[in-house]
C-alpha cells in the first residue's frame, strides 16, 4: 500500500500553528491524571509523544506510515514507535491506562474508524481513559475554520477527502461513540469550534 505521508518531515512544521494548543492541553490532562502507561494510536511523527517526553512522561506509539515513524525516531527527542495496524494492535487487553488518537479517525472509513476505536477500548484498562481529538464540523464552527479545514482535507488525497466528507456528514465522533462503553469526562473545543478533544472513561 502506498504511503500517503511521504512528506512527513514537513508535517509538524505545516501543522504547528493549528495543533500546538491541542498538544499542550493533552500534556496538561496527562499531568493531571498521572497516566503511567500511554499508547498513541496513529501517532504519526510522534509529535505529541515527544512533547510528553520533554516533560519526563514516556509513551509508546503505533502507526502504519514508515515515513512518519522515521520522523518520530529522529531529532533531539526520539520516541519509540512500532509499525502496526491500528485496526489490529499487537498488545494485550488492558495494557494501558490511557490510549489516545489525534486527527486519525476522520480519514478512515466508518468501519475502519470503529475498529480502531474498539481496539483502543480493548487496550485501555477498566475505569481508565481514552483521549480522542478530531474535527467537529457543525453550526457552531466558524465559517473560516470550516473552509480552512476543508482546504487541508481536500489536499490530502482522494480517499482521505472522501472519508472526511462522510465523517462530517455522519456527525463524526458522536456517531462513532454511540453504543460504546465510554463515559465523557471532559470536552474542549479548538480552532474556532472546528476541533474537539474528548476525554472518555472506559466503564466496563
Ligand atoms: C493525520 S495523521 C495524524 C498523526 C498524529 N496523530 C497527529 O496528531 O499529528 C494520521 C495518521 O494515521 C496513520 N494511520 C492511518 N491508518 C492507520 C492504520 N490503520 N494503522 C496505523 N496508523 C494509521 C497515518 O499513517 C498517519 O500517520
Amino acid at each position: 500500500m502506498e504511503d500517503e505521508y511521504k512528506s512527513a518531515k514537513y508535517y509538524d512544521k505545516f501543522l504547528h500553528l493549528f495543533v500546538w494548543r491541542i498538544r499542550k492541553k493533552i500534556l496538561q490532562i496527562v499531568k493531571k491524571n498521572q497516566y503511567k502507561k500511554i499508547l498513541d494510536v496513529c501517532c504519526g511523527t510522534g509529535n505529541q509523544l515527544k512533547i510528553l517526553k520533554k516533560h519526563g512522561i514516556d509513551g509508546t506509539g503505533i502507526d502504519l506510515s514508515k515515513a512518519m515513524l522515521e520522523v518520530a525516531e529522529s531529532g533531539k527527542i526520539k520516541v519509540k514507535c512500532h509499525v502496526q495496524d491500528a485496526e489490529n494492535i499487537n498488545f494485550n487487553d488492558g495494557s494501558f491506562d490511557m490510549t489516545m488518537t489525534t486527527f486519525a479517525l476522520h480519514e478512515k472509513s466508518h468501519s475502519s474508524a470503529k475498529k480502531i476505536l474498539n481496539e483502543m477500548i480493548r487496550l485501555t484498562r477498566e475505569n481508565c481513559h481514552l483521549i480522542i481529538v478530531d474535527f467537529s464540523i457543525d453550526n457552531n464552527t466558524f465559517f473560516l475554520a470550516k473552509a480552512g479545514i476543508k482546504f487541508i482535507e481536500s489536499s490530502a488525497g482522494e480517499d482521505h477527502y472522501k472519508h472526511y466528507k462522510e465523517y462530517v456528514a455522519s456527525n463524526g465522533l458522536d456517531t462513532l461513540l454511540e453504543d460504546s462503553p465510554l463515559k465523557e469526562v471532559e470536552k474542549h473545543y479548538f480552532a474556532f469550534n472546528g476541533v474537539v478533544l474528548k476525554v472518555l472513561q472506559k466503564t466496563k
